[in-house]
């Protein structure tokens, strides 16, 4: 096999699993499914041990992957939406191979994932890192992202967030819209061991909303939309030593994620002096708290152009309430709830939501499975 420069496979070293991790995630497995005897997990135990001493690695049952997939998402102390932990719908594609059979999967993954708005909370993993090559690698944050453009002035067209990967897809030969835009859908680049390729993201797989507010009219004519389904596509997912570095997965949109932070940061598309321009707040000084008005308005109108557009959207007030549930669920379950208060606590309106008034265990770095950085 002839491989290219850049290439994966190229400066790859080759993963052995730890059989002290395996045996740990096995263990664990087992104590959560109390009908499997005593003698189920010895005997896997066994097995496991000697495909590891043979081949370097072992192959997770399919219930071992699932389990392990909602465990990584209960284990994630930034992620205020575990309640739904155990409901994850998890898409085994570890015999999926090449880029375009990767990136169509990622599309449908999104088709079953979005199901016209009525969202669901989804999982594809494609093939771990093995002693002898490297599972794939999507080098997207998300699977549906808005490329972002530095103009000739300096100024940046869409999303600031997204300038190096937009200047990484172009290099690699994608071509943006004649007319580029604020919200351009972003193709896949997928590494499927033979260095970094983009792929188109279909335009069927990407829902997407457009803004409104329920009280002002003049809302709707600046043209905003965002993207219905928030799927990060660049964390490994870690089961029991194994590594799988493309993990694609989504859940459903806080109103506030989009309107107090995407459209909303400075470094993202800032647009909180716009909107506080057309409601005729004065911006002469940050007393008039023109920024914190505005902020409230934007939030408003993604929630309401999601429920109008039937598209599932939770609310800061609500979600908070039920990570509280799911934090005593936990406990009553005899398990820790490890949470990282500065991103559980939401970005508007902190301390009228119950989970500002207190603190959490901290996060544990060394808790498995969990999703981790690339890498
Ligand atoms: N905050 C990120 C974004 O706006 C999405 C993070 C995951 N959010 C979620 N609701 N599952 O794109």
């Amino acid at each position: 096999m002839r491989v290219k420069k850049n290439s994966l496979v190229e400066r790859y070293r080759g993963r052995r699993v730890n059989f002290a991790e395996a045996e740990e995630f096995l263990r664990l497995f087992h104590a959560e499914h109390e009908q499997h005897a005593e003698g189920e997990l010895r005997s896997r135990l066994d097995q496991v041990r000697a495909e590891i001493a043979e081949t370097g690695g072992y192959r997770h049952t399919t219930a071992e992957l699932e389990f392990g997939a909602r465990v990584a998402w209960r284990n994630s102390a930034r992620c205020i939406g575990r309640l739904y932990w155990q409901g994850l719908h998890v898409r085994d594609r570890r015999a999926v191979a090449g880029a375009e059979g990767i990136a169509a999967e990622c599309a449908a993954h999104l088709r079953e994932a979005t199901r016209d708005g009525r969202i669901r909370s989804a999982i594809t993993i494609f093939a771990p890192d093995t002693v002898i090559a490297p599972g794939p690698r999507i080098l997207n944050e998300q699977l549906i992202r808005y490329a972002g453009y530095r103009l000739p002035d300096g100024t940046v067209l869409g999303d600031p967030r997204q300038l190096e990967f937009t200047a990484t897809a172009r290099r690699l030969g994608w071509r943006p819209p004649e007319r580029r835009g604020l919200f351009d859908v972003l193709p896949l680049v997928v590494n499927d061991g033979s260095g970094p390729r983009w792929c188109a993201l279909p335009g069927d797989a990407v829902l997407e909303v457009p803004l409104s507010h329920p009280d002002h009219a003049w809302f709707a004519e600046l043209g905003l939309r965002w993207h219905a389904v928030p799927a990060i596509s660049d964390m490994r997912l870690v089961i029991g030593g194994v590594h799988y570095p493309a993990a694609p997965f989504n859940g459903w949109y806080l109103g506030t994620e989009v309107g107090a932070r995407n459209l909303a940061d400075t470094a993202r598309y800032d647009l909180l002096p716009v909107v506080a321009d057309l409601m005729g707040l004065s911006r002469a000084s940050e007393r008039t708290l023109w920024r914190d008005r505005a902020l409230v308005e934007l939030t408003l109108a993604v929630q309401h152009s999601f429920d109008e557009a039937g598209v599932t959207v939770a609310d800061h007030h609500t979600e908070s309430r039920r990570f509280l549930a799911h934090v005593a669920r936990e406990e009553a379950a005899g398990r820790v709830c490890r949470a990282d208060w500065s991103w559980i606590v939401p970005p508007v309106s902190g301390g009228q939501t119950a989970v500002f008034h207190r603190y959490y265990a901290e996060p544990d770095p060394a808790a498995r499975p969990a999703f981790l950085p690339p890498g």
